[in-house]
């Protein structure tokens, strides 16, 4: 089944003169269930991209479908309400908030949707015994290591049980051990949950355990790395 469909997305920024184009004219899938890795130069517009298809941001053109829903057209209501609840992001920098400790800062997206399954935490219980964090329930970011704070990240994405999560290089900030550790919580959150991944990389590390990788590149999405003559 596929979950994220994106048809013909164009964007571009504005320039002193004229416009920066970006996207033009992305098309792509991604099955329930997979791990996609998203690969491309810097600047090629993949953070560009992942915005645009997490609905943070608009496309000039084109349309968005997920869960079968086409969110091309909804008010601005409708997205954030939609948003919190199918979507969950994984940034380059973890962005947890400083002054909730590790369990508030997972317990904040289940208030922010106004989650009825708010007061069911067994899964989040589950989600740290996996990262092994339990015992770091009551920490705050500061007093996480750096590849800690990545794995609550994740975990934060997950406490909705969105249908798909877009990572926006998340090992970028890891070193090789740290990313590994990320890397399989990812495989295994795919095999027992089916949860399905967009990631936006570099690592080859990463890319070469996928199960699919799109290439953007010139403002398209190819299945093939392009290498510039
Ligand atoms: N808000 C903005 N206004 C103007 N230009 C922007 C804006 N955001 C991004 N750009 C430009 O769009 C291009 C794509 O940026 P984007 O961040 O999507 O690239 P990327 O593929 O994620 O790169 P990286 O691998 O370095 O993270 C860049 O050239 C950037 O300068
Ligand atoms: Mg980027």
């Amino acid at each position: 089944m596929i979950l994220l469909t994106a048809e013909d997305i164009h964007k571009s920024y504005p320039l002193n003169s004229g416009r920066l184009q970006i996207l033009k004219g992305v098309n792509l899938e991604v099955e329930q269930g997979s791990i996609v890795a998203l690969m491309g130069p810097s600047g090629s517009g993949k953070s560009t991209l992942l915005n645009i298809l997490g609905t943070l941001d608009q496309p000039d053109r084109g349309r968005i479908l997920l869960n079968g829903q086409d969110i091309s057209n909804m008010t601005d209501n409708e997205l954030s309400r939609f948003r919190n609840r199918n979507i969950g992001f994984v940034f380059q920098f973890h962005h947890l908030l400083p002054e909730l400790t590790l369990w508030e800062n997972l317990e904040l997206p289940l208030w922010l949707a106004n989650n009825r399954r708010a007061l069911d935490t067994s899964y989040l219980r589950q989600l740290l015994e996996l990262t092994g964090l339990v015992d770091r329930c009551g920490h705050y970011p500061s007093q996480l290591s750096g590849g800690e704070r990545q794995r609550v990240a994740v975990i934060r994405a997950l406490v909705n049980r969105p249908g798909i999560v877009l990572a926006d290089e998340p090992t970028g900030n890891l070193d090789a051990e740290n990313g590994a550790i990320l890397l399989n919580l990812i495989k295994q959150l795919r095999r027992d949950h089916g949860q399905t991944f967009l990631i936006a990389t570099h690592s080859e590390t990463l890319t070469e355990k996928v199960d699919r990788r799109l290439y953007l590149h010139k403002g398209v999405i190819g299945l093939t790395p392009e290498v510039d003559e």
